[in-house]
């Protein structure tokens, strides 16, 4: 089963039919785990809100390994998450999409791996590819194929460097610019630890990023909430379409 992780501004699917909810037990957190289970067209997908239903929960206090257990545990094999970025790179202003196919973690503090305790020995996972290939292809063509069906085509990069920042503040304009120097194309808050757990249990992990603002200092003036949450508000009915049609491939 697919699995959709909804960030900033996709705390709920229009469009889709809800068929149930499950409230799953993980070793990670004492309160269960809400999964929403969505129907589109006869396909089911498993719905997790990642800053929980009413967008409360910062990003360096979601608890990612209860979520992506959670998932796992309901039979989930693909992981697409759904995030708001800032934009580095020169397509990635406002309002355009991007599908990355790498990452620096810039993240500290958070419990990061589900091999911590009771090891029989050291693990190590191989990320050099921290996105599942596979699903990232199939990602473009859902969001080639919300195009051709809208009438308003929207920018979609295909690769960039995800910049994960602790947050929850933004950053700086002169740690934007060693980003940059870093090779850093967007910068979000959630992707780590989410997508090194989801290899962890072995389910594939692709994103689609929406550039909501650009970084600090690449514009005259400051980052407004308020221009980021039209941004989002506009961008999520093409996002419906993106996974509407993922669903049916
Ligand atoms: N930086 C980090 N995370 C973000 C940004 C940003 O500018 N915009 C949305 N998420």
């Amino acid at each position: 089963m697919l699995a959709v992780i909804g960030g900033t501004g996709l705390s709920e699917v229009n469009g889709f039919e809800s068929v149930g909810r499950k409230r799953i037990y993980t070793p990670y957190a004492e309160k269960r785990v809400w999964v929403e289970l969505l129907q589109y067209r006869n396909n089911t997908l498993a719905f997790l809100p990642r800053h929980g239903k009413n967008h409360v929960i910062p990003p360096h206090k979601v608890n990612y390994r209860a979520n992506l257990w959670a998932l796992h545990k309901l039979g989930v094999t693909q992981v697409v998450a759904v995030n708001a970025v800032g934009g580095i790179h020169e397509n990635l202003a406002p309002g355009a999409f991007a599908i990355p196919d790498q990452i620096i973690d810039y993240t500290y503090g958070r419990s990061a791996t589900y091999f911590e305790e009771d090891l029989e020995s050291v693990t190590h996972i191989d990320f050099t590819n921290p996105f599942a290939e596979t699903l990232r292809r199939t990602l473009l063509d859902s969001v080639n194929a919300a195009n051709k069906a809208s009438n308003r085509a929207r920018l979609i990069m295909d690769g960039g460097v995800y910049g994960c920042m602790q947050g929850p503040r933004l950053e700086t304009a002169a740690e934007v610019s060693k980003l940059k120097q870093d090779g850093c194309d967007l910068l979000g808050m959630t992707a780590m630890p989410e997508a090194a757990l989801a290899r962890e249990l072995g389910m594939g992990y692709a994103m689609l990023a929406l550039s909501v603002n650009w970084a600090a200092g690449l514009f005259e003036g400051e980052i407004r909430m308020e221009e980021i949450t039209a941004v989002v508000e506009d961008g999520m009915d093409f996002v419906v379409c993106v996974l509407q049609s993922l669903l049916q491939n």
